[in-house]
C-alpha cells in the first residue's frame, strides 16, 4: 500500500473532546484516485492532515510507503479549497517558489514550473499576478505548484468546492488527464457524490462524527467520466442513499453543485 491508516483513532482534547475519527482502516494503492465523501464534520480534513503529517493520530498508525508518517515531507502535497497563493508572486512565481527549497537552479526552477503549468493551460500567464486570476484559474496554479514539487501523493481537500459548475467540470476533465498521465496516488475530498464517481476508483463513505468508515464503492466506469453521464448519476443515487442513512440531517437536499450532497 501507498498509504495505509490502521486503527486510527483521533481525538481532539478540550474542555469537550471530540473524537474525529474513529477506528479508521483504510489502504491506499500507489496510483489509486480515492475519494472521501461524509457530512460536514465527520473528519475528512482531520484524515487528510493526519497523512499530510500535519497532525498525529490519537492511536493506531499512518503509514506511507510502509513507513509510520512522522511529520510533512514534499512526497505529499495538500491542495485546499482557496488556493493559498502568494500576492507578491506572479504564476510562474508561485509555481517555482516550492522548487527552491530543493536546490535547484532558477533556469531548472522556470523548467520544470513551465512544465507543469502547460499540463493546466496556463502557460499564457506565467506573468500575471494572483490578483488578475480567476477561482477557477488559481486552483489550476495551485495544482501546478503541488505538481511541480513531484510529490507522490496529492491530498485534495475539497479543491473545487468553491468553483461554479462550469468550471469545475473543466478542472474535473484536467486532473482526469493528469491523473493518467502522471499516476499519481490521490486522496480526494468532496461533498459532492458525482464528482466523487467521476474521479475516484473507489469512493469512500464515513458516517457522522465520530467519522467512521460507512461503506466503500468501487468505481469501474469506463474514463473519461462527466458529470452528466447516465451511469454516474444512477450510481450518485444508491451512493447518497448510504450517505443519508444515519446522516441525520447533515445531508442536505442539493443539485449536484458543490457545496452539496448530490
Ligand atoms: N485542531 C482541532 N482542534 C479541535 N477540534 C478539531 C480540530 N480540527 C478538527 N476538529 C474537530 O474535529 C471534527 C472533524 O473536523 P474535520 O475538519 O476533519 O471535518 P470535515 O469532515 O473535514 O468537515 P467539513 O466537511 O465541514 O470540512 C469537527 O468536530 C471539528 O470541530
Ligand atoms: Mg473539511
Amino acid at each position: 500500500m501507498k498509504v495505509e491508516l490502521r486503527g486510527v483513532t483521533k481525538t481532539f482534547e478540550g474542555k469537550s473532546p471530540v473524537v474525529a475519527l474513529d477506528s479508521i482502516d483504510l489502504g491506499v494503492r500507489a496510483g489509486e484516485f480515492v475519494c472521501l465523501l461524509g457530512p460536514s464534520g465527520c473528519g475528512k480534513s482531520t484524515l487528510l492532515n493526519l497523512v499530510a503529517g500535519l497532525d498525529q493520530p490519537t492511536s493506531g498508525d499512518v503509514l506511507v510507503d510502509d513507513r509510520p508518517v512522522r511529520g510533512p515531507g514534499t512526497d505529499r502535497v495538500m491542495i485546499f479549497q482557496t488556493a493559498a497563493l502568494f500576492p507578491w508572486l506572479d504564476v510562474l512565481g508561485n509555481v517555482e517558489f516550492g522548487l527552491r527549497m530543493s536546490g535547484a537552479v532558477r533556469r531548472e526552477r522556470e523548467d520544470i514550473a513551465r512544465r507543469h503549468l502547460r499540463m493546466v493551460h496556463l502557460l499564457d500567464f506565467e506573468q500575471t499576478f494572483v490578483h488578475q486570476l480567476s477561482g477557477g484559474m488559481k486552483q489550476r496554479v495551485a495544482l501546478a505548484r503541488a505538481l511541480a514539487l513531484d510529490p507522490k501523493v496529492l491530498l485534495m481537500d475539497e479543491p473545487f468546492g468553491a468553483l461554479d459548475a462550469q468550471t469545475r467540470d473543466l478542472l474535473h476533465d484536467e486532473l482526469q488527464n493528469i491523473w493518467s498521465a502522471t499516476a499519481k496516488t490521490i486522496i480526494f475530498v468532496t461533498h459532492n457524490v458525482r464528482e466523487a464517481i467521476v474521479l475516484g476508483d473507489r469512493v469512500v463513505v464515513l458516517s457522522p462524527r465520530p467519522g467512521r468508515i460507512k461503506q466503500e464503492f468501487v468505481i469501474d466506469l469506463p474514463r473519461p467520466r462527466q458529470i452528466e453521464n447516465y451511469a454516474v448519476v444512477d450510481l450518485s443515487r444508491e451512493i447518497l442513499n448510504v450517505l443519508k442513512d444515519g446522516g441525520q440531517g447533515a445531508v442536505l437536499p442539493g443539485d449536484g453543485r458543490p457545496g452539496t450532497l448530490s
